[in-house]
């Protein structure tokens, strides 16, 4: 697991490095699609925004698929603040893919359990996931992966920590009986094989979450530990949320060879 901590834009960091691995990519008959895995947040508005520019100087999504890291349970896919709606005002109805390239998880599914395998059966189909983004919550959470997910977790039901609840109530006017108490995700097994991982991290209300992840050892407490012994994570992030690791926490820039 490599930190970067850096003053430069994280979104346009991060999308440079798809875009170049989506350039680099050699579809074949056995192998047609990069698969791409992408988040919500707030800290992913910037990155789409670059990605949409990106689009818009040339870069083509013809031979990418993408899955989205997780959806709430029960909020309409129209409502505002459902991952669809996020995903399609800020990146897909911006960029030309097909609804086919498109999966994220249905919430409002019939049996939840069985979207879930679907999801991951859809995904192995594909070859898997050839690049993870995340973003990261305050409690450490990847996707919805709360504390206490297992290490080897799959796609999955949760409930959401009163944490995270809380948390997200400002995209909800924070009203937090709003905010939904499930969500459907991918577990921390579907991460971990994963070829790539690059996790988004900005401003101080990460940087305890960040501490565990580099200082402290494995544990189910802190969900983003599990990166650990990923064989190829990068956790991008800036001054503030790289606030608490300590100084000789080793800094590397493998993401910067693959960027302009
Ligand atoms: C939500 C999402 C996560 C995301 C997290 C952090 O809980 N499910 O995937 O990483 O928010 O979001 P933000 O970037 O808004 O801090």
């Amino acid at each position: 697991m490599y930190l970067i901590e850096t003053e430069d834009n994280i979104g346009f960091l991060t999308a440079s490095y798809i875009k170049n691995r989506i350039k680099s990519f050699v579809s074949t008959k056995d192998n047609p699609y990069f698969v791409l895995a992408l988040p919500t947040g707030g800290t992913a508005i910037n990155l789409y925004g670059h990605l949409v520019k990106f689009y818009k100087e040339g870069l083509s999504f013809d031979k990418v698929v993408t899955f989205n890291l997780d959806e709430y349970v029960g909020l309409s896919e129209n409502h505002p603040q459902s991952y669809h709606s996020f995903m399609f005002k800020n990146l897909f109805n911006h960029i030309k893919i097909s609804k086919e390239q498109i999966n994220i998880l249905n919430g409002n599914a019939a049996n939840l359990e069985q979207e879930c395998t679907n999801y991951e059966e859809k995904m192995k189909k594909y070859g898997g996931i050839d690049l993870f983004i995340g973003g990261i919550g305050r409690n450490g959470h990847i996707a919805f992966n709360e504390p206490g997910s297992a290490f080897n977790s799959k796609t999955r039901v949760v409930d959401l920590t009163p944490n995270t609840i809380s948390a997200n109530a400002r995209f909800f006017n924070d009203d937090i009986s709003q905010v939904p108490t499930r969500a459907l995700t991918m577990g921390l097994g579907t991460i971990m094989s994963a070829k790539e991982v690059i996790i988004m991290a900005t401003g101080a209300k990460k940087s305890q979450a960040l501490y565990h992840a580099f200082e402290d050892k494995q544990s189910t407490s802190w969900p983003v530990t599990v990166l650990q012994k990923h064989p190829r994570t990068f956790i991008i992030a800036d001054k503030a949320a790289a606030a608490e690791i300590s100084k000789t926490t080793k800094r590397d820039c493998g993401l910067c060879s693959f960027i302009n």
